[in-house]
């Protein structure tokens, strides 16, 4: 029979096996952020934010025939290419990529580069929190 010190080592391993699973899983999920964010962005801004936006938004071409898919490419869930460097980038959807959208500073920094080089401008609060929301989605 297993004596009480046996038993509570037992137990003390188990739950440091749950709370390694819970860090290797739950900690950080990309909508934990970008709910956040979206919901900074939509404030003073009617009506609520929907995914079909974000989606419309990311494919709409400029008149020179740029959008997010010219380096993200046509499916967020698969590599894409930088358009000009032909660098390659990790797939944008979180479902097959965990690392997207935990960093509030990375979602800043690329919102502003990317859409500078898109557009040309920086994008909106009503640009910036539909595509987040659709990006988060995927
Ligand atoms: C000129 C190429 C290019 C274009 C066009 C582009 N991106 Fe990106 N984007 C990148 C690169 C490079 C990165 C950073 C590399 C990486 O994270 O793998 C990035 C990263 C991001 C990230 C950071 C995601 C994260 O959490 O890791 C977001 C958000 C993003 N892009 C949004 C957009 C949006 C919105 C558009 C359209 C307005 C856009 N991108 C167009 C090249 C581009």
């Amino acid at each position: 029979m297993r004596n009480i010190f046996q038993r509570l080592a037992a137990i003390a391993l188990s739950a440091v096996a749950a709370t390694t699973l819970v860090v290797l899983t739950g900690s950080v999920v990309a909508s934990e952020i970008s709910d956040a964010m979206v919901a900074e962005f939509q404030v003073g801004i009617e009506p609520a934010f929907t995914a079909q936006q974000g989606r419309d938004l990311w494919h709409n071409k400029t008149a020179e025939g740029r959008s997010c898919t010219s380096c993200h490419g046509d499916s967020l869930k698969r590599i894409g290419r930088h358009e000009k460097t032909a660098k390659l980038i990790e797939p944008m959807a979180p479902s097959v990529n965990s690392e997207r959208l935990t960093s509030r500073k990375k979602i800043n920094k690329w919102l502003l580069r990317n859409c500078k080089w898109t557009y040309r401008r920086e994008c909106t609060a009503a640009e910036k929190g539909p595509i987040l929301l659709w990006l988060s989605q995927q």
